[in-house]
């Protein structure tokens, strides 16, 4: 290999380790990226889809989609100007390096927010987001390839009841129920799932629900409400794959701006998993476009430390490296006893 195959090699090694970091569906990471001839294909993982929770794969590809983001932004961090292609089939993305350039300060920035993101289910202050930075916020969205629908507060009372449908809906079907035990509490030393540490000890009152896993967790709570939160639609203007893989990406740009902003955000998925609620949501964008989730934004309480870290699989087994001579080698720069990826 060639000093320049080399170092690309490594940058797209590099990219697809920092995608671990990346949040999915229940922590299912439906993901696997191959490094072949100069590029970062990504694949969907059907063994690690929700195949009851989400037959149609949507959460899959959004999922995905913020994985592909990942590695865009690790990249991007490393000075590598890159073109992006989403066939969204086998493979669904693939991201080519073409050139070195020097790093934009936002690049950094970005890369940063990817190790400091988490899923926050604890209630949010009674201060309200400002309006610039959800303005900021609202162009990030943008920028990453999708929209951002805030909704008035009539809509929101209308979100309320298709999350409390849709959670019903889930509740009572056996196998969803089944499949969620599977990827939810305890310790998840496997690497995938969400453990008791990330989900609150009681399922705040608030006045739209956050998604009951019907597992106790560890994490307090809080006491607050969401009457400060502002709750918003992300969506884009079509439903193919290829549509839900940049809503994917949208989320991730937007969730690191969140971050950045000090913002919390807390994806609520559920009612686009079922048919009926997410024409409910769909109705909310009057027709504009395919709504691909509801997200809760608010501001964090500045006196809590952040929840803990998600565990994730160890690179070894979502990235592999095919060389120019055909070897296979299984690659990341990960920590072998916590799996931690080390970008
Ligand atoms: C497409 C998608 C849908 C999600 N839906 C929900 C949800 O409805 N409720 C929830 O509490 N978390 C939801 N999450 C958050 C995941 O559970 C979380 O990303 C995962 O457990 C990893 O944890 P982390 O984000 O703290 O790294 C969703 C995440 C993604 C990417």
């Amino acid at each position: 290999m060639s000093e320049h195959t080399d170092e690309i090699t490594r940058a797209l090694v590099q990219a697809a380790d920092a995608a671990r970091y990346a949040p999915s569906i229940h922590n299912t990471q439906p993901w696997r990226w191959v490094v072949r001839a100069g590029r970062l294909e990504l694949f969907g993982v059907v063994e690690r889809q929700l195949r009851e929770q989400d037959p149609s794969g949507r959460m899959l590809l959004l999922s995905c989609g913020t994985a592909l983001h990942h590695a865009q932004v690790a990249l991007s961090a490393e000075g590598w100007r890159h073109e992006v292609r989403r066939p969204a089939g086998e493979p669904l993305a693939t991201v080519r390096p073409i050139e070195r350039e020097a790093v934009h300060p936002e690049a950094t920035r970005h890369f940063q927010m990817l190790q400091v993101r988490r899923t926050d289910r604890r209630t949010v202050t009674d201060d309200q987001i400002p309006e610039e930075t959800l303005r900021h916020l609202i162009k990030a969205t943008e920028e990453g390839g999708a929209w951002l629908h805030v909704l008035r507060r009539d809509q929101v009372i209308e979100l309320a009841a298709a999350v409390d449908q849709s959670q019903q809906a889930q509740d009572t079907d056996e196998r969803i129920s089944q499949e969620r035990a599977e990827w939810v509490g305890g310790d998840r030393p496997e690497g995938t799932g969400i453990p008791a540490s990330a989900l609150p000890e009681e399922v705040p009152l608030t006045t739209v629900a956050e998604r009951d896993f019907q597992s106790r967790g560890t994490l307090p709570a809080g006491a607050g409400h969401d009457q400060a939160a502002t709750y918003a639609v992300l969506y884009g203007t079509g439903d193919d794959a290829v549509d839900w893989l940049r809503g994917g990406e949208a989320l991730s740009r937007l969730w690191l701006a969140a971050t950045e902003q000090a913002v919390s955000l807390l994806p609520l998925s559920g009612p686009v998993e079922i048919p009926s609620t997410r024409q409910t949501l769909r109705g909310m964008l009057a027709g504009t476009g395919y709504p691909f989730l509801a997200v809760r934004l608010g501001t964090l309480d500045p006196a809590h430390s952040a929840p803990p870290k998600t565990p994730r699989l160890p690179a070894g087994q979502v990235i592999e490296v095919h060389s120019e001579a055909g070897r296979i080698a299984h690659g990341g720069a990960e920590d072998a006893e916590t799996g931690e990826a080390k970008p």
